[in-house]
């Protein structure tokens, strides 16, 4: 049997920190405090606390409705915070657009615009351009060379439309490349997609990791947590265990972040099943 995590990583909105990361003396990708969002005055997400080391993938799990997509939108300074502090590389998103490369959840896109995949892609790289520039040969060619990693090169001046729904999801992660951000966020990049397409999503992700790029995945198959992810975030409205997967990803925290409703454990998780 596995060993059970270290105490202590459990503890309500307190993040267990990996003890190696890549680039300790830089600001860290990703930090948040304190944080608090509401919708209509009713909070979904109380007092988060967050530090995301870079080079690292962080898988995002809990069940609907726990503040996944809400943390997300949060960090992308897409709604007014209640309370809290949210710093991107040690400053405030507002003070560097493009920073992060935004993969939003399937269905909030209107895949019915009329517009190419290469318009999608290109819109990526907006960030790069000074202000009021055109795109020009490097946009493209960053383009290009993000639509060749999804493998998506030949689909360049199809309609985003009439794309199959993995097939899309493919030209949403192109366009996040394009930006060439540090850091990244996922909101169910897997949803819907076969499954040599996630592997090769994966393979894409780990390959961003190992240069330094920190990658956020909201994510909802158990089963694969262990192995996709450096760290896993358990939220449900807070924070209930954040850090190494080997630590977090115990029997004990699932039971505490879907309670009742997790019908199937998973079998790498830690701990007694
Ligand atoms: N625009 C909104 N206005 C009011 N309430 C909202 C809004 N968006 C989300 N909510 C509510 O906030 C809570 C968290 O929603 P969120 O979309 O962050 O969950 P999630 O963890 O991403 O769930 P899922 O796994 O289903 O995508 C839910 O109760 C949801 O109904
Ligand atoms: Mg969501």
């Amino acid at each position: 049997m596995i060993p059970q995590g270290e105490q202590g990583s459990a503890d309500e909105g307190r993040p267990n920190l990996p003890d190696s990361s890549l680039g300790a003396d830089r600001p860290l990708p990703l930090s948040v405090r304190s944080l608090t969002v509401s919708y209509d005055r009713k909070a979904v997400l109380w007092n988060v606390d967050l530090d995301v080391f870079a080079g690292r993938i962080v898988g995002v799990v809990g069940p609907n409705g726990a503040g996944k997509t809400t943390l997300i939108k949060a960090i992308m300074g897409l709604l007014p915070l209640q309370s809290g502090t949210i710093l991107i590389n040690g400053k405030p998103l507002k003070k560097q657009p493009g920073a992060i490369g935004y993969v939003p959840q399937r269905e909030s896109v209107d895949w019915d615009f009329p517009v190419t995949v290469h318009d999608v892609v290109m819109m990526g790289t907006y960030g790069t351009l000074g202000l009021f520039r055109r795109p020009g040969r490097k946009q493209r060619e960053i383009c290009r060379r993000s639509l060749d990693q999804v493998h998506m090169s030949s689909y360049a001046h199809r309609q985003i439309s009439n794309l199959s729904g993995g097939q899309q999801q493919r030209v949403f992660l192109a366009r996040a490349l394009a930006q060439e951000a540090d850091l990244y966020l996922m909101d169910e990049p897997f949803a819907g997609v076969d499954a040599a397409t996630e592997a090769a999503i994966i393979e894409l992700l780990r390959t961003q990791r190992d240069t330094g790029r920190t990658i956020l995945v909201i994510h909802h198959d158990l089963q694969s947590v262990a192995d996709y992810f450096d760290d896993v975030l358990l939220l449900n409205r807070h924070v209930v265990a954040y850090g190494p997967v080997g630590d977090v990803f115990t029997v004990e925290n699932l039971r505490t972040t879907y309670g009742g409703k997790l019908a199937v454990l998973p079998e790498h998780a830690n701990g007694e099943t």
